[in-house]
């Protein structure tokens, strides 16, 4: 359950912010536009830039849509506040990004468990322009579209490690890819900068063996070394090594990111 309600688009798919919502963006945008620089990866800071979105007001999901579109094929599509897991996987299977159409309130604006605009459009949508990326992404949902809630579960743990969590090895040193740190303040800060954390190298069945808390600050990323290996992720066999492991495996309880 979530205390927030997505707002209804009009017909011709225009969402309409308030003034204080609109004012919301802008903080948050203003205070991550600061705190990304050299710590997001040059991805992300590349496709921030193509996406052209501006700190004085929210997007509209046609706007980011038409960018992705260009770029890899993607769009974003307005959706409640909580969707069912299979609406989730389906959309990404075809290559659409659910975003929940409410911005967190103030009281808010550190954390906030379900996932609003700011996360799906600041945090994912600037990945999204890259294919690689992409492409990951649409595997997955075609792939746990098509199993089971334990298997959903086990590939959640990978979804988990990368697109939200997951850290770029660079020359330039650590960045992040990940749309949950990205989209948070204290984490882009925390991810890097924090001993506390430990920062492991990606390993396909240690990532799907370890569980992960959605409400707390991570105490465990993943790190891959170019953004090719998650092509190259979804070229392996996934799908049979998860099947080996959810026999010895406990169930997580599964978000929706
Ligand atoms: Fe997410």
């Amino acid at each position: 359950m979530s205390k927030y309600v997505a707002k209804k688009p009009d017909k011709n798919g225009h969402v309409d912010f308030t003034i204080e919502e609109n004012e919301t963006w802008e903080i948050l945008f203003d205070r991550q536009l600061q705190v990304i620089q050299n710590r997001a990866c040059d991805e992300f800071i590349s496709g921030l830039k193509t996406l052209n979105m501006h700190s004085d007001r929210i997007p509209q999901c046609g706007e980011i849509s038409e960018v992705l579109q260009a770029q890899t094929g993607w769009s974003v599509v307005p959706v409640n506040a909580i969707i069912p897991l299979e609406e989730f996987f389906s959309l990404l299977a075809h290559k659409q990004f659910p975003a929940a159409t409410f911005i967190r309130l103030r009281e808010d604006l550190d954390f906030l468990q379900e996932p609003d605009i700011f996360h799906e459009f600041f945090g994912h949508c600037p990945m999204l322009t890259h294919q690689a990326y992409a492409d990951f992404v649409q595997w997955y949902g075609e792939n746990a579209l098509r199993t089971d809630k334990k298997t959903q579960s086990l590939l959640g743990r990978l979804f988990w490690f990368t697109i939200e969590f997951g850290l770029l090895n660079t020359s330039a040193g650590l960045r992040i890819y990940g749309g949950g740190i990205l989209s948070s303040f204290q984490e882009t800060i925390y991810a890097l900068e924090s001993p506390v954390p430990k920062r492991l190298e990606f390993n396909l069945p240690t990532v799907l063996q370890t569980p992960y808390h959605y409400d707390q600050i991570q105490k465990i990323y993943y790190t891959i070394n170019n953004m090719a290996e998650l092509f190259h992720l979804k070229e392996k066999q996934i799908m049979t090594l998860v099947e080996k492991i959810r026999g010895g495996s406990e169930n997580d309880d599964f978000v929706i990111c």
